[in-house]
């Protein structure tokens, strides 16, 4: 089957850019992006595209007006396409039976309910790119069976997504591999080979692999779980590290060389945040809940719970720091975006600790490069995510377009996201025009640690204890904690 059009219910994170690849990869395919928010798809038809990622601008310039369209008009564009892509968002629930872990499949519902009553006629590929429980696919097929018109059918596809924030536009382009699902039948086949030959413009064709549906939907979450598990794993050994001396950043480089093992998500922080890590893990214990298999929903349970611990270990340490006091203290926060190179703060670990600074009475200025004022005031009065009084918040938190202007008069600094920018500050200006003791406390370990002692600071980190204070004979003082 020739593809001539796609459409995509979602023009979020994850159906802007890889819509926007497509179409620059596929100029002979019609494009379409379709949302329910009006507010979206007019800013991805503006100049200010509603979300950041590195090069993804250059991508959408390129091909809009051509053969990239964003619209409000769902029906039109689910009528035209020959595959009809879902990316609409599935948070966990906050309501009901699995409240606070499954995920909430009601956008997916929904599409999937606007899709069986558009189509008039014909035969349509329905693949599903949201991240969904396992056999999501088939809900979706039985809602479409059941409300669609004579004559039209449809195959159903899953085709997860592993693009990461910051990278999407790279990881799209280069992808490890593209999954799709389908069902095991000469029609499912066809479906699959028809999205792989979309795919086949600009992936190599080893790279796409076709499995099961269920085998499609459960390797996105035990992707994304194994993920966050280094994470955890490596933040476990950084609680290790400040007690007894060793050094997490010496601890994973060792570690990560065994090509066994392998370099990347070894890197000590704060705490994973972003939209999927935690609500893909909930919902894997969800599932595994509902199989009965407790041991392996406890499993993965403690990967998240050592992600809380790390983000409650940091900020306590914040407060011990500066003297067990901080009401009125300013502080200033540098970075609340879940990572660098994104404005995308949901389930930032910035949140966390700003949210526990607030209740012990600190002051909050905060900076962030691509985060905007409103996003930051929203997410830390949001009842669902810190739920601060909003009048408190205002009192209280100021947000700078200008890191030097935001750590004037503070008493601590606190690196929350590892912008490169951080890195190239002129920290003894900062240091001037900050209170003393002047603190640092560098939650992503991108500072020079040594340097910034040198200048005054007190600084502390994540996975190392640092030896603030003159070196005796050559040798820094060995941690009382230390074996
Ligand atoms: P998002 O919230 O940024 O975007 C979802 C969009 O869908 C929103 O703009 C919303 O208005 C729209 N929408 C919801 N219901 C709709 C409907 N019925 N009709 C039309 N539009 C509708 O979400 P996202 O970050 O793009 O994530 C989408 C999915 O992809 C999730 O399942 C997520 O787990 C998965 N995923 C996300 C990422 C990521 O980096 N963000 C990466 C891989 C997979
Ligand atoms: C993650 C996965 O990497 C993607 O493959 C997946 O498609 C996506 O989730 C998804 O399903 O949404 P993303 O959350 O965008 O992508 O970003 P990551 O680079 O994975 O970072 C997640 C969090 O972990 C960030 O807060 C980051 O700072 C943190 N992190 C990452 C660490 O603390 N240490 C590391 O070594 C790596």
């Amino acid at each position: 089957m020739k593809v001539s059009k796609i459409c995509c219910i979602g023009a979020g994170y994850v159906g802007g850019p890889t819509c926007s690849v497509i179409a620059h990869k596929c100029p002979d395919i019609q494009v379409t992006v379709v949302d329910l928010s009006e507010q979206r798809v007019k800013e991805w038809n503006s100049d200010r595209l509603p979300i950041y990622e590195p090069g993804l601008a250059e991508i959408v310039v390129g091909s809009r007006g051509k053969n990239l369209h964003f619209s409000t008009d769902i029906a039109s564009a689910i009528r035209g396409a020959d595959i009809i892509f879902i990316s609409v968002n599935t948070p966990t629930k906050t309501y009901g039976h699995g409240k606070n872990k499954a995920a909430d499949l009601k956008f997916v519902e929904a599409a999937a309910r606007n899709i069986a009553e558009t189509v008039e006629t014909g035969f349509k590929i329905v693949v599903e790119k949201s991240t969904v429980p396992v056999k999501a696919a088939e809900s979706i097929a039985t809602i479409l069976k059941a409300i669609k018109r004579p004559g039209v059918t449809y195959q159903v596809l899953s085709n997860p997504e592993f693009l990461a924030e910051g990278s999407a536009i790279s990881d799209l382009l280069s992808p490890d591999r593209i999954l799709i699902g389908g069902e095991k039948s000469e029609d499912g086949a066809r479906a699959m080979e028809t999205l792989a030959s979309v795919y086949g413009h600009w992936v190599d064709r080893e790279k796409i692999l076709t499995v099961s549906s269920w085998s499609s939907e459960l390797s996105k979450l035990a992707a994304n779980a194994f993920l966050a598990q280094r994470i955890s794993s490596i933040n476990s050994f950084s609680a290790i590290c400040e007690r007894t001396g060793a050094d997490v950043n010496e601890v994973a480089k060792a570690v990560g060389t065994d090509s066994r093992i392998g370099p990347k998500f070894l890197q000590a922080s704060i705490g994973f945040g972003g939209s999927c890590f935690q609500k893909d893990i909930l919902n894997l214990v969800y599932i595994c809940e509902e199989l009965n298999l407790d041991e392996v929903a406890a499993y993965w349970k403690n990967v998240v719970d050592i992600n809380d611990y790390q983000k409650q270990r940091f900020t306590k340490k914040i407060v011990d720091t500066l003297f067990n006091t901080i009401a009125g203290k300013k502080i200033c926060i540098l970075g609340f975006a879940f990572k660098k190179d994104t404005g995308d703060t949901r389930e930032s670990a910035a949140i966390y600790v700003a949210k526990q600074l607030l209740d012990e009475g600190a002051k909050l200025s905060i900076y962030d490069p691509k985060v905007t004022r409103e996003q930051i005031f929203m997410d830390l009065e949001h009842p669902f995510i810190s739920g601060d009084d909003p009048a408190r918040v205002a009192k209280l938190v100021t947000v700078d377009t200008d890191p030097y202007a935001a750590a004037e008069g503070s008493h601590a600094l606190v690196v929350c996201t590892e912008w490169d920018e951080f890195r190239g500050y002129d920290y003894p200006r900062i240091y001037s025009s900050m209170e003393k003791p002047a603190f640092v406390f560098d939650g992503r370990r991108i500072l020079d640690h040594d340097a910034m002692m040198k200048i005054g600071f007190h600084v502390e980190t994540i996975g190392k204890k640092l030896y603030n204070g003159a070196p005796q004979n050559g040798y820094h003082t060995q941690p009382s904690e230390s074996f």
